[in-house]
């Protein structure tokens, strides 16, 4: 097909594609430890321009992130971790993070996308319980993952775990209760490598032999 676009051979352009992506799916680690150096508000707001490109149901996109920063920060550690847990916390210097994110999904934007004319013979529309699986939290892993992924190629330490006292996170923080959270990430500039290392670090990771299942289960 002609076009106004340089040609590229297909094939060197994924074989170099491909080297920059193994390398960093094959570098990422969840990172423990940060520096208080500060993070640039353009370089997550492109991180989250890159994630919002993952795939969605019905391209619904409701995943959503409430960017923490700075003091907002520490009023997310003031709810999740108050001051009497941090002596015995294991990892202090997490809470240096200049930056939390808290990746949430909205179970409204799909049953809105499925009442729409092109979807509403599905009747996925009429409820969430018409759902075979929660696609609203599947698409939001998708675009968490691709964050993390997007991360590590600006060279910035993430850590995505749960998160604990919800119903006062909620309440601090207006997030209305239709809204799913998924998790929350830490996200800065990592202090020392060290630092990657949790407590399952040591747990080897799956063969392809043990993950494929051919023909049958
Ligand atoms: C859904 C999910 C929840 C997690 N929760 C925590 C957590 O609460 N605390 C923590 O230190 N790490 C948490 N992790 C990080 C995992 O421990 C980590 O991804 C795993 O050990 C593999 O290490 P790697 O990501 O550095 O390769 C979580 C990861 C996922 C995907």
């Amino acid at each position: 097909m002609a076009g106004p676009w340089p040609k590229v051979s297909s094939s060197s352009a994924l074989a170099s594609k491909s080297v920059n992506f193994a390398d960093i799916v094959r570098s990422r680690r969840m990172s423990r430890s940060f520096s208080n150096q500060a993070v640039d508000a353009t370089v997550i707001a492109s991180c989250i321009d890159l994630a919002s490109r993952a795939p969605s149901a019905g391209k619904s996109q409701g995943w959503h992130v409430l960017l923490l920063e700075n003091e907002d920060a520490q009023r997310y550690w003031d709810i999740a971790l108050p001051m009497e847990r941090r002596n015995s916390f294991a990892f202090p210097r997490l809470l240096q993070a200049p930056v939390i994110a808290l990746s949430v999904c909205d179970p409204t934007a799909y049953l809105e996308r499925y009442s729409e004319p092109d979807k509403q013979a599905t009747g996925l529309g009429l409820g969430v319980e018409q759902w075979p699986a929660p696609y609203w939290t599947i698409d939001a892993s998708f675009a968490t993952m691709t964050f993390l992924l997007a991360l590590e190629d600006a060279q910035l330490g993430a850590l995505f775990f749960a998160h604990s006292n919800e119903a006062a996170l909620r309440s601090e923080f207006k997030i209305p209760d239709h809204i799913e959270i998924l998790g929350t990430i830490a996200i800065g500039h990592v202090d020392d490598e060290g630092s990657r290392v949790g407590r399952s670090a040591n747990r080897l990771r799956r063969s392809v032999e043990s993950i494929i299942h051919r023909k049958n289960w």
